[in-house]
């Protein structure tokens, strides 16, 4: 029998309230479906400042390149907001990304029917909606050389500063990115559309032809078509269905990814992965985690939604596990307590429900396994 190896991280504020009920869900695929993990917990950010004087030990990291996934709650608060910025909470989880090299981002916008009404757009624009953005996470403008603010004497500049940024990509840095995505449209829709601005930036040619190639070569069988990202903007809000797996740069990809999760409502429903290369047993290097931050204002009272870490061990199994039918199976047990009315502080509206604390919707989620 496979046994799945994971880290777990649960970190700071509501961290460790969410992680708690992922903790059930784990047991309950154990106890029912005869899956076979092998978990360990430590700590990162401001609780393991509190233990080692920095945000994320040594033996913690080795411990997170050896494992088959690593779940992340979330880091910071309040208490450290005054630490020097290499020992902020934060870093832990950047030192994280920077050193298992997690070059894509996985962002999905999943629109639940029980919660369409919350979204900003029509119920009959976002029903059933269902994309996966892939964000390029470890290059691009926010990295790319010469950047800096500097004097520059060009006459008429009023003010004689100049700010630079550069928008750089390796053909290497868009073909791995870009098999991750096709990859993982070959385990939902089949369907990859890539957005640059391939009209006006040299990169976005690059990348425009590098995703198409991989595409011609090793992906023939996944539907691929190409579109600027400003369109893209437009297409999302306007009907955002069309899309299965979007491929981006990291700058586009930062602000889609924002614009689409909030066609679907609540920060409390928002899981993410970031993937790296894959390792010798063929599975990516993974963290999961909800997009959400650490709740200070809500820790420790039994409010926190603990359905984006939840769904964030879903994308876990389907994406590291290859384990889709129990990934189906978590999803549809989170679509059908929704369904049911059950609701945390952060998805009651003005239609009501039956309000729930972070563990009853735990243990409702559960339930509803069990009754599959
Ligand atoms: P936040 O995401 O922690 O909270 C924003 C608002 O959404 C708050 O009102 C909060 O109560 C609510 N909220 C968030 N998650 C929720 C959940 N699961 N259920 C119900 N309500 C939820 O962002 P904020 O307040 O800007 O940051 C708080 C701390 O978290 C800061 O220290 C920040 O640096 C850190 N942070 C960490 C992140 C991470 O670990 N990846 C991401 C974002 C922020
Ligand atoms: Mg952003």
């Amino acid at each position: 029998m496979t046994t799945y190896s994971l880290l777990i991280l649960p970190g700071d504020g509501i961290g460790p309230e969410v992680m708690a009920e992922v903790r059930k869900v784990i047991g309950w695929f154990e106890n029912n479906r005869g899956l076979s993990f092998d978990v360990s917990e430590d700590l990162v950010g401001g609780a393991a400042y509190d233990k080692h004087g920095k945000p994320l030990a040594d033996e913690t990291m080795a411990k997170a390149q050896a494992v088959d996934a690593v779940l992340l709650g979330a880091v910071g608060g309040p208490k450290y907001d005054e630490l020097d910025f290499s020992l902020k909470p934060e870093r832990g989880l950047l030192r994280l990304r920077k050193e298992m090299d997690l070059f894509a981002n996985l962002r999905p916008a999943q629109c639940f029917d029980a919660l369409a009404d919350f979204s900003s757009l029509k119920r009959e624009v976002v029903a059933g909606l269902d994309i996966l953005i892939v964000r390029e996470l470890t290059s691009g403008v926010y990295f790319g050389e010469p950047r800096g603010i500097s004097a520059d004497d060009t006459p008429g500049n009023e003010g004689g500063r100049v700010g630079v940024n550069t928008q750089r990509y390796t053909s290497g840095e868009i073909r791995r990115v870009a098999r991750s995505a096709f990859e993982l449209a070959r385990k939902r829709g089949n369907r990859v559309c890539s957005m640059e601005k391939a009209n006006v930036m040299e990169s976005g040619i690059l990348w425009r032809e590098e995703v198409q190639w991989v595409h011609d070569n090793e992906y023939p069988d996944v539907a691929l078509s190409h579109m600027y990202a400003d369109n893209g903007a437009m297409q999302l809000v306007r009907n955002p269905r069309q899309f299965d797996v979007i491929l981006t740069d990291n700058l586009f990809g930062d602000v889609l990814s924002d614009a689409a999760a909030m066609l679907t409502g609540s920060l409390g429903m928002l899981p993410s992965a970031s993937l790296g290369a894959p390792m010798a047993n063929g599975r990516p290097k993974a963290l999961y985690e909800p997009v959400h931050g650490s709740a200070p204002d809500i820790t420790g009272q039994g409010k926190a939604n603990p359905i984006a870490c939840i769904l964030s061990f879903a994308m876990c199994l389907r994406y590291s596990f290859d384990l889709g039918v129990e990934a189906d199976m978590l999803e549809k047990a989170v679509e059908q307590v929704l369904a049911d009315g059950l609701r945390t502080a952060d998805l009651m509206g003005p239609e009501g429900g039956t309000p729930v604390s972070t563990s009853e919707m735990g243990d409702r989620i559960l339930a509803a396994l069990s009754a599959q």
